[in-house]
């Protein structure tokens, strides 16, 4: 599946970062809690060093929470890493963020020493609206695109939040994990790779697949099934004649049956769903 991440846009990407650590004392990462692994950055790690790191899993109210556990502790296993589930609906726990920081960085956090925070992550992890919630008021871009990175050094701006946090204003932009193809797919259904680089159909089936061996019980309730339906094909179709998608001649209309599926997923409309688990990601690096 194509994505639009170029080695140029990665390039620019890391000298930006790198140039602005030297101005930073601790690292946010955040990812999406539905795809810890796939919306993670390997480059944080090297481009942190040895500067303690806070790993948000964000959009945490639309992920599996027993699987979200799972992942805050395997996250925990990095040296300097403490892992945190938050969701943008939960403003004060957002809020308690700075006391977290200072407990990681007790030698600093006053206003003559403040703690120099920068947030980082892949496109459409929340960073744009976590500065804003930490901000108290709207700062940064919502929603930037994959394929866009900027030129200002991260670190040049900062807001001086309670606490002695001197947060930087712009978040550092990193691309997502392309070079696993399952990834890709999980990136796509939960939304990170916005819509212009994606086949509905495509990942509308690898979504189904997923769906009927994980959470086949939220099918069933959803769609109003009487049972879930054995491949993903079949699942697709089941939707599509509950939703009425047919075309002339009694056809299922496979792309709107599709988006259907995809942004009801996106939104919520299934529950709590998580597209990977520290166990498939282990199995999956083994086969790659
Ligand atoms: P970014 O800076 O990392 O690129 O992400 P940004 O804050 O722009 O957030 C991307 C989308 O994700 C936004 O929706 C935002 O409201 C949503 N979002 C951020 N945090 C959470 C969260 O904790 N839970 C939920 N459910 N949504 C969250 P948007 O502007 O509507 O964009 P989109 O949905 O069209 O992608």
């Amino acid at each position: 599946m194509a994505v639009q991440w170029y080695p140029g846009h990665m390039n620019k990407a890391r000298r930006i970062i790198k140039e602005s650590m030297s101005e930073v004392d601790l690292v946010i990462e955040v990812m999406d809690a539905r795809i810890p692994f796939s919306s993670e950055n390997p480059m944080v790690a090297e481009l942190r060093q040895h500067r303690p790191c806070i790993k948000i899993l964000n959009k945490s109210d639309l992920a599996d929470p027993a699987i979200t556990r799972l992942w805050l502790a395997h996250l925990e296993k990095e040296q300097g890493v403490k892992a945190q589930a938050l969701s943008v609906l939960d403003k004060s726990k957002t809020r308690n963020l700075p006391a977290l920081c200072k407990k990681l960085l007790p030698e600093r956090g006053s206003a003559i020493k403040p703690i120099r925070v920068m947030i980082m992550g892949i496109p459409n992890v929340g960073k744009s609206t976590l500065i804003n919630t930490l901000a108290g008021k709207t700062l940064a871009k919502v929603g930037d695109e994959p394929a866009v990175t900027k030129e200002v050094s991260p670190a040049q701006h900062r807001i001086i939040l309670e606490g002695g946090i001197a947060l930087s204003d712009t978040p550092g932009i990193l691309w997502p994990k392309i070079e696993n193809g399952n990834s890709s797919y999980r990136l796509a259904v939960t939304g990170a790779i916005k819509n212009t680089a994606i086949d509905f159909e495509d990942i509308a089936l690898f979504a189904a697949d997923y769906l009927i061996t994980a959470y086949p019980e939220k099918v069933v309730e959803r769609y109003k099934l009487q049972q879930c339906p054995a491949t993903d094909i079949q699942l697709l179709e089941a939707i599509g004649r509950k939703r009425g998608c047919l075309r002339a001649g009694g056809m299922i209309d496979l792309q709107r049956v599709s988006e259907i599926l995809i942004h009801e997923i996106r939104g919520g409309a299934l529950g709590h769903l998580s597209f990977e688990t520290p166990e498939i990601i282990e199995r999956e690096l083994v086969v790659v």
